[in-house]
């Protein structure tokens, strides 16, 4: 469903961000990336839809690459591409309604881009899907009055109005509490088993990672350093993953 061969990555031309990095998500699991601060798992996200470009490698989303898309193609396929942000990314001042009807954006002209111009029929799939996580009676609200946990979860319908195959998640947890997290991440682990959509989150929390993780991916310094699944995930992996400067000789778990 999306491979990712070979990927690498240089800001600079000298201080690789990314080297040779490879994996594929199934569709229906939850795939979190975890690894330090500063270790490529933005990078990754970024990535896979072209946000920015990575200086070689393939990024195969369907089997086509997304490397190779022109302009309309590449705007076509970041529709099927939802995304999650630590921040939420959301317009502040406006309704959460209005919020998650700008998910389907990408389909429309910008003009067509106002609250009075969606027809009736995206009002109500918007409104179900506020409703599907929760939130229907806040419909109307302005979302700089929400809690960051509400506001996460417009987040996730804004995403789900595009009809995505597949959920790219930064961090989407990092700014909430406890209580939070889990509804969010119970969310998020239920489109991956009742909608099967592929869920790929960037996380730095292992505890979370073990408990919705069907498959972790570990990277240290910009390289694959663990890519099993999620019960296989031992204290000794999580050290090597969260080390200083991983030589990946001979620490690499790459089997299903
Ligand atoms: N826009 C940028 N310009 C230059 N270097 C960057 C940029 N974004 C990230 N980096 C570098 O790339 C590496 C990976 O960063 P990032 O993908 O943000 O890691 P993570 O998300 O795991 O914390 C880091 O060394 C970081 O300093
Ligand atoms: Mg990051």
């Amino acid at each position: 469903m999306l491979t990712v061969n070979h990927l690498t990555k240089s800001y600079d031309g000298e201080k690789m961000s990314l080297t040779d990095v490879s994996f594929s998500v199934r569709p229906g699991e939850v795939t979190v990336i975890i690894g330090p601060s500063g270790a490529g798992k933005t990078t990754i996200l970024r990535s896979i839809n072209q946000l920015i470009r990575d200086d070689d490698g393939e990024i195969l989303f369907d089997d086509t690459d997304m490397r190779q898309l022109n302009r309309r193609q590449l705007r076509q396929a970041r529709c099927r591409i939802g995304m999650i942000f630590q921040n939420y990314n959301l317009i502040e001042p406006l309704t959460a309604i209005e919020n998650v009807l700008h998910g389907c954006l990408g389909t429309k002209s910008n003009l067509a881009g106002i609250f009075s111009m969606y027809r009736n029929r995206e009002k109500e799939e918007a409104l179900q899907l506020l409703q599907k996580v929760g939130l229907g009676e806040f419909a109307y609200q302005q979302c700089r009055n929400l809690s960051g946990g509400q506001k996460q979860r417009v987040g996730i319908a804004r995403a789900l109005m595009q009809r995505p195959k597949i959920i790219l998640c930064d961090e989407p947890i990092a700014s909430l509490d406890p209580k939070s997290t889990v509804t969010v991440m119970d969310i998020l682990r239920d489109l991956a088993v009742n909608d099967g959509i592929s869920v790929l989150i960037n996380l730095h929390q292992v505890d979370i990672a073990r408990k919705y993780a069907d498959h972790v991916i570990g990277i240290n310094n910009g390289q694959v350093v663990f890519d099993n699944r999620a019960k296989l995930l031992s204290d000794v992996a999580i050290a090597n993953i969260y080390q200083k400067n991983v030589n990946t000789e001979g620490s690499l778990v790459h089997e299903f």
